[in-house]
């Protein structure tokens, strides 16, 4: 059977870097406390005029450079964000223009978090059944544009970035996507939430943005359990389906949300936490972007090696989670 492989990576965070002390001067709050309580320490800012599209351009180049693939090759464009450039069209669309792919077909998709996942899944299954053959995944936020930054127990967490990937079909059929499995519960939708720029609350009053409909609504504590559970089960269900077990696994790369969900669901698993990919201590949660940036940056240090069986798992709004295997 044909299956699908990660041909290539990239990222991009922004230049300006929004520490732990900057954040002292705006909210009540502590750099010892946000340490202690998330393992986030700084992240990344984007400047006020670019989009995500203008993110995503470089993460894009960066992979197709490290795939071998032109531009014109590619011909799915797929970008998970919850932050796209315009309601319409869609913030791949834009990115299509910008970096020439002009074969592509070009969509959003957005799972919140979980949107890489979701990106990867869809991917391979337009790969597998033969119906794309290249596909440029890039998973995008500006968290920064939709922060409530008078909301501590929140505004600290979020960053700015873009990963991509390029997938293709793999050519001896062995390495490459082993599987993956998504799901979601829209019965706890209210988790978190941005209520404002969709249908329900269009066109933003005044009022409203005086009230921060525009702005991203979490009920922390919730979402944190919730996390842990949904994380650990998705991936053992993952690992059992295809005959495997956490020992298996060479590399895990969890959504950087709070290094404490990331430690509970390693504990939880049974992986020492030197296998698990950690980044939330230089750029917070980017949503989406979190585990492409991460892989990228295992990939390019060489810590992740041909033959390593790659763990990635997601949760965010939705509330989504998933999980995908990905023999390297
Ligand atoms: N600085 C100082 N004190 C704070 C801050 C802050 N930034 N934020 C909250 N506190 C205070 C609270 O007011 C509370 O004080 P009180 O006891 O006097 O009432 C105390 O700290 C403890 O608050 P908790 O909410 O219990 O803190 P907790 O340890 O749960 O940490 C946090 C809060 C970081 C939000 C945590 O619950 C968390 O990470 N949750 C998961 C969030 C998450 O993963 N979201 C992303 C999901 S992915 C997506 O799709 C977007």
């Amino acid at each position: 059977m044909t299956r699908s492989v990660i041909m290539g990576t990239g990222s991009y965070v922004p230049e300006k870097v929004l520490s732990n002390a900057d954040l002292e001067k705006m909210v009540n709050t502590t750099d010892q406390w946000i340490v202690e309580r998330t393992g986030i320490r700084e992240r990344r800012v984007a400047a006020p005029e670019l989009a995500a599209s203008d993110l995503s351009i470089h993460a894009c180049r960066e992979a197709l450079a490290a795939a071998g693939v032109d531009a014109k090759e590619i011909d799915l464009i797929i970008m998970t964000t919850l932050t796209p450039d315009s309601m319409c069209p869609a913030g791949a669309c834009w990115l299509q223009a910008q970096i020439g792919a002009d074969r592509a077909a070009a969509f959003d998709m957005n799972a919140a978090c979980s949107g890489f996942v979701y990106g990867l899944q869809a991917a391979d299954a337009y790969i597998r059944s033969g119906v794309m053959k290249n596909v440029l995944v890039v998973s995008v936020d500006i968290m920064t544009r939709v922060v409530d930054w008078s909301d501590r127990s929140s505004c600290v967490l979020w960053g700015d970035g873009a990963g991509a990937i390029v997938m293709g079909v793999a050519e001896n059929g062995r390495r490459g996507v082993i599987d993956s499995q998504i799901r979601s519960d829209g019965t706890s939708a209210d988790m978190l939430v941005i209520v404002g720029g969709g249908s329900r609350l269009s066109p933003i009053k005044a009022e409203d943005a005086a009230s921060n409909a525009h702005v991203l609504k979490m009920r922390g504590q919730e979402t944190f359990k919730t996390a842990v559970r949904c994380f650990t089960d998705v991936c053992v269900e993952t690992l059992e389906k295809n005959g495997m077990t956490i020992k298996d696994v060479d590399v895990f790369i969890p959504h950087q949300a709070n290094i404490r969900i990331m430690e509970a669901v390693a504990k939880r698993l049974g992986i020492s936490m030197d296998r698990v990919v950690v980044t939330i201590e230089k750029y917070g949660n980017m949503s989406s972007a979190t585990i492409p940036v991460a892989l990228d940056e295992w990939v390019r240090e060489g810590k992740v090696r041909r033959g390593d069986n790659v763990l990635m798992a997601a949760f965010g709004g939705g509330l989504t989670w998933g999980a995908a295997l990905v023999e390297w």
